[in-house]
C-alpha cells in the first residue's frame, strides 16, 4: 500500500506526502519493526525465552500490532476528516499540528470500531475452532477453554462494536459527511422524523428506494436523537457530489450493519446458555459458532468499502478529489496490470493461508497421538 502511494498515486504524495508521510513513517519506525522482531522471538524463541520472556514477546507483538493499526488508522482518518493541516506556499499540503493529526477525533471512534472488529473476528475465529473440537470430541479442554474465551470476550466486543463505536461513527459522517450519510441509508428525498431503511434496493436513476422495509423515524433519532429531526436526502446536495458507487455502498453498509446484529444475537445466546453451564453440550450452538467463522472477515471488508466508498469522490474529503490524486504518466491500462498481478498473488497467499491454518486446527493444541490425562477426564466425564 504504502509502495502504492508513490507509483499509482503521484499527485496525492506530493500534495498530502508532508502530512500523511508523518504517520506512515511512525507505523514503520515504531511498530512494524517492534512487531516482526517480537514475532521472530514469540515463534522461534518459546525454549529460549522461558514462560515469563515468551508471554512478553506475545505482548510486544501485540503491542506493534495494535500500534500499527493506530497510525494508518489515523492517516485515513486524516482523509476522511481532514484538520491539523495548512495550505503552503505552493499549494502543497502541509502539517499545521501533529497532535491534531494524531488525535484527530475521528480517528480514536475509527480506530476503536476497526479493533472491536478485529477482536470480534478473533473471538469467532476462537470460539469456532474451540466449537469444531468440542463437536468432534477431541483436545475438549482447550475446546472448552477456546468457547468460553471467544464467547465473553466476543460478546462484549459485539455489544461495543454498536454502541458506542458504530454510533459514534455514524454521528461523525452525519455532521461532516451528510451526502455519504444520505447514500448509506438510501435516502433520496430531505425528511423530517427519516425512517431507517432494513431492506430495499437503491434506484439511483429514478432517485427512491424499491420495496423498502423501514422503521420509521428512527433515523433522525439515531443521528440527533430526535425523532423528528430533519435528515437531509441526497437530492439536496449537487450531484457531483454524491459518492459514485451509490448501490455498492449502501449494500456494504448494510451487510456490516446486518451481520454486527447477528454477531450480537449469537454471542448473547452463546453467553446466556454458557452462564446456564450448557453451552459446551448444546450442539446446535457449537455448530451455529463454527459456522459464524468467515462473516466477520465479510462485515469488516464491508466496513472498510462503507469507508472508502462512502469519502468518493473525494481522495482528501473536501479537499482533494479521487480523479486529482493519480499518477497522471500511469495509464489505466498498467493500473489494472498491476491490481491484477496483486490479486492473482493475494489469491494465492490466502489458499496457502487456509491451508496452514487448517493444517494447524487439524494438528490440534498438543502433539496428536497422546491423548491427555484431563481430555480422558473429560471424555469418561461425558
Ligand atoms: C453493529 C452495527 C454497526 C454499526 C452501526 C456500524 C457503523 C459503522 C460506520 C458508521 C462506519 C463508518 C463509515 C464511514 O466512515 O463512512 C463503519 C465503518 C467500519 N465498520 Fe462498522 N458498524 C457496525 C458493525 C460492524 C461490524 C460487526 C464490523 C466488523 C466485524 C464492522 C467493521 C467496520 C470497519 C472495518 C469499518 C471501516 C473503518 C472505519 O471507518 O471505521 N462494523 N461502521
Amino acid at each position: 500500500m504504502e509502495f502504492q502511494f508513490g507509483t499509482n498515486w503521484a499527485a496525492f504524495s506530493k500534495a498530502a506526502g508532508g502530512v500523511i508521510g508523518q504517520t506512515l513513517a511512525m507505523e514503520g519506525v515504531f511498530s512494524f519493526f517492534l512487531e516482526s522482531s517480537s514475532l521472530g522471538l514469540f515463534l522461534f524463541g518459546e525454549k529460549k525465552l522461558g514462560r515469563i520472556g515468551h508471554w512478553v514477546a506475545a505482548f510486544l507483538v501485540f503491542l506493534g500490532s495494535w500500534l500499527s493499526g493506530y497510525f494508518i488508522v489515523a492517516t485515513d482518518a486524516w482523509m476522511q476528516h481532514p484538520i491539523g493541516y495548512r495550505i503552503g506556499a505552493n499549494g502543497a499540503i502541509e502539517l499545521a499540528s501533529f497532535w491534531d493529526l494524531l488525535l484527530n477525533k475521528w480517528a480514536l471512534w475509527q480506530y476503536a470500531h476497526t479493533m472491536l472488529g478485529a477482536a470480534q473476528t478473533g473471538c469467532f475465529v476462537m470460539g469456532g475452532v474451540g466449537a469444531f473440537y468440542l463437536l468432534t470430541r477431541r483436545d475438549q479442554i482447550y475446546g472448552r477453554t477456546f468457547v468460553r474465551a471467544g464467547v465473553i470476550v466476543g460478546t462484549v466486543a459485539a455489544i461495543l462494536q454498536l454502541f458506542p463505536s458504530g454510533d459514534m461513527q455514524g454521528k461523525l459522517v452525519a455532521n461532516n459527511q451528510p451526502p455519504t450519510l444520505a447514500a448509506m441509508e438510501g435516502l433520496f428525498e430531505s425528511q423530517e422524523g427519516a425512517p431507517l431503511a432494513i431492506l430495499g434496493q437503491p434506484d439511483v436513476d429514478k432517485r427512491r428506494l424499491d420495496n423498502p422495509l423501514e422503521v420509521p423515524n428512527m433515523l433522525s433519532f439515531l443521528t440527533y436523537r430526535q425523532w423528528r429531526a430533519n435528515i437531509k436526502g441526497l437530492s439536496d446536495f449537487p450531484q457531483t457530489e454524491w459518492p459514485d458507487q451509490i448501490p455498492l455502498l449502501y449494500y456494504s453498509y448494510h451487510v456490516m450493519v446486518g451481520l454486527g446484529t447477528i454477531f450480537i444475537a449469537v454471542m448473547a445466546l452463546a453467553a446466556l446458555l454458557q452462564w446456564r453451564g450448557k453451552l459446551y453440550d448444546s450442539r446446535w450452538m457449537l455448530w451455529i459458532l463454527m459456522v459464524c467463522v468467515p462473516l466477520p472477515y465479510i462485515a469488516n471488508t464491508a466496513g472498510w468499502m462503507t469507508a472508502e466508498l462512502g469519502r468518493q469522490p473525494w481522495l482528501i474529503y473536501g479537499l482533494m478529489r479521487t480523479a486529482s490524486g493519480i499518477s497522471p504518466r500511469v495509464a489505466a491500462g498498467n493500473a489494472w496490470f498491476t491490481l491484477i498481478g496483486f490479486m492473482g498473488m493475494y489469491t494465492v497467499l490466502g489458499i496457502l493461508w487456509l491451508f496452514l491454518i487448517y493444517r494447524e486446527i487439524e494438528l490440534g493444541p498438543e502433539p496428536r497421538g497422546h491423548l491427555q490425562k484431563d481430555d480422558a477426564a473429560v471424555l469418561v466425564a461425558d
